[in-house]
């Protein structure tokens, strides 16, 4: 989603802004744009596109300035182009913004019907317009964004600059982030706090319904009436090396190698390496009362809570309703204060997981959040954080976070069935044992398996449409595999339940559709190999994602048959992982797509 900065500075804001943009440009944006005061002027330079078709206008016409907003758009009303692009002027009124505004339609008619005239489609210009007629009408600039703001509804963060103030910036937020840096003499404000990690590490998060105001004398915030409000600040843990690929040819590549290493870091806040236990979780969930789980959360992250479900019923006897964080906000779903809610995502910053969040809190559940970001929203509205400890995901399709994901809610799911006594001591110190081997195996797996998985993306890449099957916990797994390749290769996939397979999309099959299997030896082998074999029956090429037993197993032709060790299964999902990845990543670097920011996608979804 669209990236926010602002700096009130010292020396010149111009590369600095788009520095930072630089930093956010893992949300995903399609143009981008910088404005800054200088001698009493307003000034921008916007440009579609990256953000070098920005630095290439700067570079030809310089922006200087001390003061300045800048924006990463991902467009929402409106097409990506220059003119949609923001920061949006009105009258000496500069405006970015993230989020939706929702009654934008009719402020634009009202705002036109008084004279105004709209230069974009976009719902961000109301916010400029009503600015002006306001501070037109008389209102001072605190005053007219108290009133702009409660005018407009919908989720935001809004950042503003008046041509006449070159000393202040006014922001409020209501959904997406904003996070404020407390610099030596400057003062910064930026959707994450990695985007103002090169200037400053005193951060100072913004709640929904905060006003804020940056001037050279420091932060003062405000509610929507003008009452001021404290908001204390911390020292944030993001830090500019983040943003390195290091060797590597994409962040996506970079996150995939990074598995081993980080998923042992993840794990050991959950088990004790040495004892083989797990340890006692935060004491804000007691999973020995509870009648029920509800999981909710979206895309990758909704499909690692439908692996925890597994596992939170089969290790804990713990009934889980889990549900995409779209529809779940609005179901209406009967909850128990008797239950407990987990809500899963790297950002934290997910609109539509917040609202289910919200929707549960409001039921009486204590609510836990499985997230990599420990500051969000997300995070700092629960009563229990597990954090997944991935570090900074950059690239857009979710790779580390999945597993490391998966590698808490194995580790929660062990520790809820010791809770409820239905997991013995035995048996968790044999699954913490494979857990603690799980880095080993990656690492392995990883080098093993690249060299065959890129010769079959050539292949891969050459076909328009490719279904993934699996059952038991291999299903989810089999539709993550779906969204990876969709989403980064663009080619068409879907994943299904194998046992549903002959319920409809056998249909489809023949030699112009692989079968992607995912099929470890495991208690379900025998019937998955029974859907492998009605797809060969019908022509179908498959791709068999198996172990060495299941491939001694199996007398199936395949088009390939991908090997790994053989591993228990509670460490099976994430070491399946790694092959479905490596294939979504080579197929989509043979296609030559834009693998870390695919089109139309953004990092962190802050809008329904
Ligand atoms: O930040 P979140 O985990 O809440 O994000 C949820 C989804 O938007 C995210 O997992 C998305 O599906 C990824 N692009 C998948 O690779």
């Amino acid at each position: 989603m669209c990236g926010i900065v602002g700096i009130v500075g010292q020396e010149p804001v111009a590369a600095r802004l788009v520095d930072a943009l630089r930093r956010l440009e893992y949300r995903g944006y399609d143009s981008a744009g910088v404005a800054t005061i200088h001698e009493g002027k307003l000034d921008r330079r916007r440009a579609e596109g990256k953000l070098f078709n920005l630095e290439k206008k700067l570079d030809g016409e310089q922006l200087p300035g001390l003061i300045g907003i800048a924006h990463t758009r991902w467009a929402t009303h409106g097409v990506p182009n220059e003119a949609n692009a923001h920061p949006h002027f009105v009258d000496g009124v500069a405006v970015v913004h993230n989020g939706i505004i929702e009654n934008f339609s009719e402020l634009k008619d009202e705002l036109i019907a008084d004279g105004a005239v709209f230069t974009s489609q976009t719902d961000t210009e109301v916010v400029a317009h009503l600015l002006a007629k306001y501070t037109r009408e008389g209102l001072g600039h605190r005053e007219a964004m108290l009133a702009m703001l409660n005018r407009v509804s919908g989720a935001y963060a809004l950042v503003v600059m008046f041509e006449d103030d070159p000393g202040t910036i006014l922001s409020a937020r209501f959904g997406p982030p904003l996070a404020i840096g407390h610099g030596k003499g400057e003062m910064f404000l930026g959707s994450d706090a990695i985007a103002l990690s090169p200037f400053t590490n005193e951060i100072t998060y913004l709640v929904d319904g905060d006003v804020a105001i940056i001037n050279h004398k420091g932060l003062e915030v405000m509610d929507y009436q003008g009452k001021p409000v404290t908001r204390k600040s911390q020292i944030s843990q993001a830090t500019a090396f983040m943003v390195d690929k290091g060797n590597h040819r994409h962040f996506m590549e970079k996150e995939i190698y990074e598995q081993p290493e980080i998923i042992s870091h993840a794990l050991g806040h959950y088990v004790d390496f040495a004892s083989h236990t797990v340890k006692p979780t935060d004491k804000a969930i007691d999973f020995s009362k509870l009648s029920g789980l509800a999981i909710s959360a979206c895309g990758t992250a909704y499909l690692a809570g439908l692996v925890g479900k597994y596992w939170f019923e089969r290790y804990a006897r713990l009934p889980v309703e889990i549900d995409v964080a779209s529809e779940f906000r609005y179901r209406e779903l009967p909850l128990s204060p008797t239950q407990a809610a987990l809500f899963i995502s790297q950002s934290g910053e997910t609109a539509d997981t917040l609202a289910s969040l919200r929707y549960s809190k409001d039921q009486g559940l204590k609510i836990g959040a499985i997230v990599n970001v420990r500051e969000s929203t997300i995070a700092r509205e629960s009563d229990a954080i597990f954090p997944i400890l991935a570090g900074p995901e950059i690239g857009v399709a979710s790779t580390k976070a999945f597993t490391c994901q998966l590698a808490v809610l194995a580790s929660l799911s062990i520790a809820a069935g010791r809770a409820r006594g239905t997991v013995s001591e035995a048996e968790e110190k044999a699954m913490v044992k494979h857990l603690a081997e799980m880095p080993r195996i990656m690492s392995k797996v990883l080098n093993d398996i690249q060299p065959q998985i890129e010769t079959l993306s050539r292949d891969l890449s050459r076909f328009k449409d490719v279904l993934y099957l699996g059952r038991g916990t291999s299903y989810p797994l089999a539709m993550e595999g779906a969204l990876k390749l969709k989403e980064i290769s663009y080619i068409h996939a879907e994943g299904y339940a194998a046992g549903e397979l002959k319920h409809g999309p056998i249909a489809l099959i023949d030699e112009h559709m692989p079968v992607i299997v995912i099929a470890p030896y495991d208690r379900f082998f025998e019937k998955t190999v029974s859907n492998m074999q009605e797809v060969a029956a019908r022509g179908g090429k498959i791709i068999f994602i198996t172990d060495e037993k299941g491939a001694a197993a199996s007398k199936l032709e395949t088009m390939a048959t991908i090997t790994l060790p053989n591993v228990d299964e509670i460490i099976a999902p994430m070491i399946f992982s790694l092959p479905i990845q490596l294939l979504a990543y080579h197929t989509a670097v043979f296609m030559g797509t834009d693998v870390d920011q695919p089109r139309n996608l953004a990092k962190s979804v802050t809008v329904e």
